[in-house]
């Protein structure tokens, strides 16, 4: 693989989001490894992916699934080892699979070190400054610092008890009360940070995508706020918890560890709607690309993806930035459910990748989309996992439906995903004509369509250029064409739509008289 800094390898790479926990088991305790991701490389280069996102692997309580880490050095023991993850690095360099891997710079577990030092040493002590404590309000201090709750429900401070005993101060966490913010006005919270970089890029990692980016710095003062929809993924820009201007500094000084490593990527998690603010994460000295959820967020309609699509574009355009582009992850409810559901549901999911596999820029799929997979909105109660079921009292089921494991062999489940007899959420008995196995000897299949239009993407310089151009055609139909050649065509209407002239190189849905039906996409050169 050969990359240049004036075109990075990531610039139009497809990256593969593996959610660990659920791709695939090497040692039977029912959750997924780093041996188990190892075990199916071949999968990955077959379906012709560039580069994986790892969710995190890190030493971690997993009150959040990972995202509460507690040895940001470490691999967690219900993953594998360093050892393993040394030779997940190896054995997908020796393919041309980039590895990133997901840092959670925003908070820590409460079982970090740190966290247990700073209840410990009391009021003022430095080890309190490495987090966010602050005295509370009303009498004794037994109100909350703030009225923010926290994302997962709830207040967003817990109070704790001092170390001789007496009612303490607060500490703010804008996740799970096992989640502490930490302070990033404290250097040594950068330094860390810093450490953890190299200490993984010096390993071979390939680069990182930044859990919360957008969420690091905090408002002068802490002010109450005044946002009162505070529903799981209820993004909203005037939210002040979240994209205070001094963030930007972190981001500044965070790049220039990464440059330190010339070929090392970063991608944020940045929720902003607003162009320009989202754009200002992607300056020249600041993060390498940024998730734009615009098209997760959108519903299956022409205008609407038009929409997404130019907003996506225009934020990144005034920086000279790179667009990315993602159906879904681990946050969100499945593309072919968000879509209906059902055969409307599949046949929507496979339009709207064709759509985000044409356009400019870096793809993110999450795994399962290949396999065209939808949410499991039924899962029984006593089996969630996700801290925003217990936390909303029960009123957010929370994020577990898309975290169910891969199907990849036999009839029943666990369809191969562990030896054990359950994984650690049970999968759909009707997912067995959705195993990896089933779709491959398909070619009708989700994921041998996947392979085909990412072979093309691949491999046909019709692909190339920056930005695209929209040509006109009937209302419900989207239609744009790439600098290079490529045409998309997006059938949201509910009849059948001419194609332009030019060859087929796929389409999702077989076409009649050259009619393209509702619901599907196609690529024209
Ligand atoms: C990000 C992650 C999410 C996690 C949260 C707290 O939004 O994607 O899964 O719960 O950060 O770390």
């Amino acid at each position: 693989m050969t990359a240049t800094s004036e075109h990075p390898w990531w610039r139009e790479a497809v990256f593969y989001q593996v959610y660990p926990r659920s791709f695939a088991d090497s040692n039977g305790d029912g959750v997924g490894d780093l041996a188990g991701i190892r075990a199916h490389l071949d999968y990955l280069e077959d379906l012709g992916i560039q580069a994986i996102w790892l969710c995190p692997v890190m030493r971690s309580p997993m009150a959040d699934g990972g995202y509460d880490v507690s040895d940001p050095r470490s691999i967690d023991p219900l993953f594998g080892s360093l050892d393993d993850m040394d030779a997940l690095i190896a054995d997908a360099h020796a393919r041309g699979i980039r590895v990133i891997m997901d840092v959670v710079p925003n908070h820590t577990s409460i079982e970090h070190p740190w966290f247990g030092e700073a209840v410990a040493a009391g009021r003022g002590s430095r080890a309190r400054e490495r987090y966010i404590f602050r005295d509370g309000r009303g009498i004794h201090g037994s109100e909350p610092p703030n009225n923010w709750p926290s994302i997962f429900g709830g207040s967003a401070w817990t109070r704790i008890t001092e170390p001789d005993g007496s009612p303490g101060q607060w500490y703010l966490h804008l996740f799970a009360p096992e989640q502490p913010d930490l302070n990033w006005e404290n250097p040594e919270v950068f330094e860390d940070l810093a450490t953890t970089l190299r200490f993984w890029l010096d390993r071979g990692v390939d680069g990182f995508r930044i859990d919360v980016a957008h969420g690091l710095a905090k408002p002068e003062g802490l002010p109450d706020m005044t946002i009162t929809d505070n529903r799981l993924l209820a993004h909203n820009d005037a939210d002040i918890r979240f994209n205070d201007e001094g963030v930007h500094d972190i981001h500044r000084k965070i790049r220039k560890v990464i440059d330190e490593y010339p070929e090392a990527v970063t991608i944020g998690e940045v929720w902003v709607d607003d162009n320009a603010r989202f754009g200002r994460y992607l300056r020249a000295d600041e993060l390498h690309l940024a998730f734009n959820f615009r098209l997760a967020e959108t519903k299956f309609d022409a205008r609407a993806v038009r929409d997404a699509i130019e907003n996506s574009l225009l934020a990144v355009a005034e920086v000279g930035a790179t667009p990315t582009w993602t159906l879904s992850n681990h946050d969100v409810r499945r593309e072919v459910s968000r879509y209906g559901g059902g055969p409307v549901g599949e046949a929507r999911a496979r339009a709207m990748a064709m759509v985000e596999l044409a356009l400019p820029g870096a793809v993110f799929i999450y795994n399962g989309s290949e396999l065209g997979l939808p949410n499991v909105d039924d899962l029984p109660e006593d089996v969630l996992q996700d801290p925003a079921w217990e936390r909303s009292g029960h009123t957010e089921r929370g994020r577990d439906g898309c975290r169910v494991p891969l199907p990849w062999k036999a009839a029943t489940p666990p369809f191969g995903f562990t030896t054990a007899a359950r994984s650690w959420l049970p999968i759909p008995p009707d997912w067995a004509d959705r195993t990896v196995e089933r779709q491959r000897s398909d070619p009708s299949s989700m994921v041998s369509f996947y392979r085909a239009a990412l072979r093309l993407r691949a491999e046909r310089t019709e692909f190339g250029g920056a930005g695209v151009v929209w040509l006109p055609g009937p209302s419900g139909a989207v239609l744009f064409q790439r600098p290079r050649g490529l045409i998309c065509v997006l059938n949201a209407g509910p009849t059948p739509v001419e194609l332009p002239a030019g060859n087929v190189l796929l389409a999702s849905a077989p076409i009649v008289d050259g009619l393209l039906p509702t619901d599907s996409a196609a690529w024209l050169v």
